[in-house]
């Protein structure tokens, strides 16, 4: 894992955003793993601007309320329309999100998996961070070999999304996820943090021990995890020196400095 300190919000989003730009670049038909939330708002703004060709790509997104249809707006088939499919030459048949109105939600989270594999698997995986320490809704337990499946959310994420309701209650209580499994099987992993509400939790997830409880800390086992993040959000890391040096000095940064 590399952790990348950006002195802001928006410094910490760009860097982002030219990370997925450099892959749809090198490889046009790449399949990216794409996740919703305020954080990426900004991520697709700024993708969208870039005018990138998406005729080629696919992209698997990581989860989904169960019961909203895709033309609820607090779907997340709605999000990914509005935020960057409809404005961008992508094919919507191309684009995947697990169905939360599946009358068989198992057969549905076995096809998602299978889709993927069939696919080739994810190239890049974008990823934002649960105030419960999630990574999807993977929620605290969620098995570090899990797969795609139904969750229950925790009160935590609750709290966090209901706001984004019209009417706070009718924020679905179950989820389809990817599992931490199926997400530490991506060829390259990019988390995005950033304010100060995620401060306490990014530094769990990046410095603390690997636990089921923080879904996030698995991040740790994969082989090619970039973490971004803003100064606020990095503000509980430790090793903030160390990280800035590997920003500074890494040939491999040098083109986003
Ligand atoms: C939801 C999504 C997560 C996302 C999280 C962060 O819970 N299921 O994938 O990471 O939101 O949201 P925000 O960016 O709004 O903080």
């Amino acid at each position: 894992m590399e952790v990348i300190i950006m002195k802001n919000r928006e410094a910490a989003t760009t860097l982002t955003a030219k990370l997925i730009a450099a892959k749809v670049k090198s490889k046009p038909s790449c399949v990216l793993g794409m996740a919703t939330g305020r954080t990426m708002e900004e991520v697709y703004d700024m993708i969208v601007a870039m005018n990138l060709d998406f005729s080629s790509v696919t992209t698997f997104n990581l989860d989904e309320y169960i019961g909203l249809e895709g033309t609820n707006k607090n779907s997340y088939r709605y999000y990914m329309n509005e935020n960057l499919f409809k404005k961008i030459n992508i094919k919507l048949y191309n684009t995947y999100l697990p169905n939360g109105m599946a009358k068989n939600m198992k057969e549905e989270c076995e096809k998602y998996e299978r889709l993927i594999s069939d696919h080739g698997g994810i190239d890049i995986q974008l990823l934002g961070l649960g105030k419960s320490g999630h990574i999807g809704f993977n929620e605290p337990l969620s098995s570090l070999f899990s797969r795609t499946r139904e969750k229950a959310l925790t009160q935590t994420t609750i709290d966090q999304n209901s706001g984004l309701f019209d009417k706070p209650q009718d924020m679905p209580k179950r989820a389809l996820t990817m599992g931490v499994g199926t997400i530490l099987e991506a060829k390259k992993i990019l988390m995005l943090a950033t304010g100060k509400d995620k401060a306490e939790i990014l530094a769990k997830a990046v410095e603390g021990p690997i636990t089921s409880m923080i879904s996030a800390t698995a991040l740790q086992l994969h082989p090619s995890c970039t973490v971004i993040c803003d100064e606020e959000a990095a503000s509980d890391l430790k090793e903030k020196a160390y990280y800035r040096w590997i920003f500074q000095n890494e040939p491999e940064w040098q083109p986003y400095r």
